[in-house]
């Protein structure tokens, strides 16, 4: 269809740079609407050049989008109402694949992520399509996945379970010493379908990511294997994009059908940033 927005793609399958739009808490309904569009069917949308963004309106441009909520277990970012502030002091919390909070019920809907602080080099994000992933398994796997639940979690050590190798540079603080500081306080534990349905779309993608502990009813060696296999199709080059960061750019995912990691490949450099993230339904799989 037509949008009144530049959107340029930026591979076959995810992510698109839209252009020529400033950022606020004041753009008219139509301008809203074709963003929350082209937010659906590129699963990422980047903006350039938002310097003049603060936190303030940081924040009233996400509350056109839904309503804002904080992290349910980490403190919002000094001087704003409920920014998280992801500083690369803190560790590489963002550094393995995960969809945003997805361990508690009605997880978020979309995040918007703020630039403000950029290594000279390294420090992108990567995003990836679980649509076009679902879309992509053999039929025998698609029908074994619509059938399962999954148990997620914040009390997980995803890293540690799955073998990912954590390369935090001397000087920085650990993933799980910051885990351990960010989640000691509430356990969170929800179900959800592995084949979510899109509200918006009506499409079918794949719901997995670091905060899953098992399926249930399956063991936890059996729940290994099986979400490697899944995972892996979902984290195939064709379904991901990867945003080499100038300050002052925005990213805005859906949440409701990707999955994101920062890569920690620039050592002692500062990178900061800062997220909105706006609140979303409990997912409904294949059978409502
Ligand atoms: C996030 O997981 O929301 C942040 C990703 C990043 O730091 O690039």
């Amino acid at each position: 269809g037509s949008s009144p927005l530049d959107i340029v793609p930026i591979t076959g399958r995810i992510g698109a740079e839209i252009r020529g739009v400033q950022l606020s808490g004041d753009l008219d309904a139509g301008t809203v609407q074709a963003i929350e569009a082209a937010l659906v069917r590129h699963k990422v949308i980047f903006f350039r050049g938002q310097q003049h963004l603060d936190d303030a309106e940081h924040e009233k441009f996400a509350a056109l989008f839904g309503d804002p909520v904080a992290h349910p277990t980490v403190p919002v970012a000094q001087g704003s109402s409920y920014l998280l502030e992801l500083d690369s002091k803190e560790g590489y919390a963002a550094s393995s694949w995960h969809t945003d909070v997805t361990f508690v019920d009605a997880y978020p809907k979309g995040s918007i992520l703020r630039a403000i602080t950029v290594p000279e080099a390294g420090g992108d994000t990567l995003w990836a399509n679980t649509e076009t992933a679902y879309e992509g398994l053999p039929e025998p796997l698609r029908q074994l996945a619509n059938t399962l639940w999954a148990v997620h979690t914040n009390d997980y050590d995803y890293a540690a379970q799955f073998g990912v190798t954590k390369d935090a540079p001397a000087g920085a603080q650990s993933r799980e010493a910051f885990q351990r500081q960010v989640f000691a306080s509430t356990v969170y534990e929800t179900e959800h379908p592995v084949v979510r349905v899109h509200p918006v779309s009506g499409q079918r993608n794949l719901l997995l990511g670091h905060f899953v502990k098992n399926f249930v009813g399956l063991t936890q060696k059996d729940s290994q294997a099986l979400f490697n296999v899944l995972q892996d199709q979902i984290l195939k080059p064709e379904n991901v994009v990867r945003w080499r960061w100038q300050a002052g750019d925005v990213a805005f995912w859906d949440n409701r059908a990707t999955q994101h990691r920062a890569v920690a490949d620039f050592g002692l450099q500062r990178r900061t940033l800062r997220r909105a993230t706006v609140n979303g339904d409990v997912p409904v799989g294949i059978d409502g």
